[in-house]
């Protein structure tokens, strides 16, 4: 029988619905709105439909993003950092982004440090991530958070199963296989030094592919019934000359062994920017203390 396609677009416009729901009872009881700053730098165009897709989500689930700004390619190192110490301190902002790519002037890590670790909304300040191996509360990056949520819609208890993660980056490999971990799974972690991939992810029941190779994973290294997530997002030009988007997972040879598999696109990529908005308005219940206006 063919996998159980798990549509992540319909699962994020649910989830974004209940986000929209809670801060709508949280404003009905005269709370400010939550607050995103996006920051974007230069005139990438990538970043441009990137932000202006989370700037649209976010407006929809009732987050005031008005302090977003766009910033000039030649914004200096310090006038970044003034504005992010203005956002950290500004007490209706909940959550702070600084889109990525930044121009190569500006030192990246030095910039993503400086937001406050209460307000990353991204959940990639090293505090999160150490919270995240410590097994602490705290926010957590959104595509792994992203994942989790799709296996758990699922329906799958990860509890003694078997998991592997192809890609150990920061941004999604190691996070998610932290987040494997502490829901118990048994995890492998698969990188481009790895002897022998098919053996391992036929072992497994669970293939988390993030290595931003297209359609590194085919139907025979796959076990039956498995549940497959795919993150990769591989531009390619396909055989008749068009351009296209795929995942690490080659969707028609997978689909007929998995038991769970997500497409690309509508899989992980509107999940990763619904955790953006969960973070948001996590943080901004934890700034109010608002514990009665639970959202999912
Ligand atoms: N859906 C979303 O919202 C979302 C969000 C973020 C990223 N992505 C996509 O997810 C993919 C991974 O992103 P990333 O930022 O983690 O990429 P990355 O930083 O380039 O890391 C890729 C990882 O994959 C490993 N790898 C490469 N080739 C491999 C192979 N043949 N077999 C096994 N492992 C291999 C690399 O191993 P080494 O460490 O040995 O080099 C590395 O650890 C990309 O396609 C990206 O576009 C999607």
């Amino acid at each position: 029988m063919p996998a159980r396609i798990l549509d992540g677009k319909l699962i994020a416009e649910r989830l974004q619905a209940e986000l929209a729901t809670g801060v709508r009872a949280a404003r009905g009881h005269g709370h400010r709105a939550p607050g995103l700053a996006v920051l974007w730098v230069g005139d990438n165009p990538a970043s441009e439909l990137y932000v202006r897709n989370k700037d649209r989500a976010g407006r929809n689930v009732g987050i005031d993003t008005s302090l977003s700004r766009h910033l000039s390619g030649q914004v200096s190192q310090n006038e970044l950092l003034g504005i992010i110490d203005g956002l950290n301190a500004d007490a209706d902002v909940d959550g702070i982004l600084v889109q990525l790519p930044l121009p190569a002037h500006l030192d990246s890590s030095i910039i993503l440090n400086r937001v406050d670790p209460d307000k990353d909304c991204d959940g990639l300040h090293p505090i999160n991530l150490g919270r995240l191996v410590r097994g602490e509360p705290g926010l957590r990056s959104c595509t792994p958070a992203g994942v989790m949520v799709l296996l758990d819609e699922a329906g799958i208890d990860l509890t003694g199963k078997t998991a592997i993660v192809i890609g150990r980056s920061t941004l999604v490999g190691k996070p998610v296989a932290l987040m494997l971990q502490e829901k118990n799974a048994t995890v492998i972690m698969a990188h481009s030094k790895t002897e022998d991939l098919g053996a391992l992810t036929r072992i497994a029941d669970v293939v988390v592919a993030a290595a931003g190779r297209p359609e590194l994973v085919t139907g025979r290294m796959i076990k039956p019934g498995s549940a497959v997530i795919d993150v990769g997002i591989n531009r390619i030009i396909d055989y008749e000359g068009r351009q296209r988007t795929v995942g690490d997972v080659d969707f028609e040879s997978v689909r007929e062994v998995a038991g769970v598999l997500t497409p690309v696109p509508r899989g992980v990529g509107p999940m990763t920017v619904t955790m953006l908005l969960h973070n948001t308005v996590q943080s901004y219940r934890q700034r109010l203390g608002l514990k009665d206006f639970e959202t999912w």
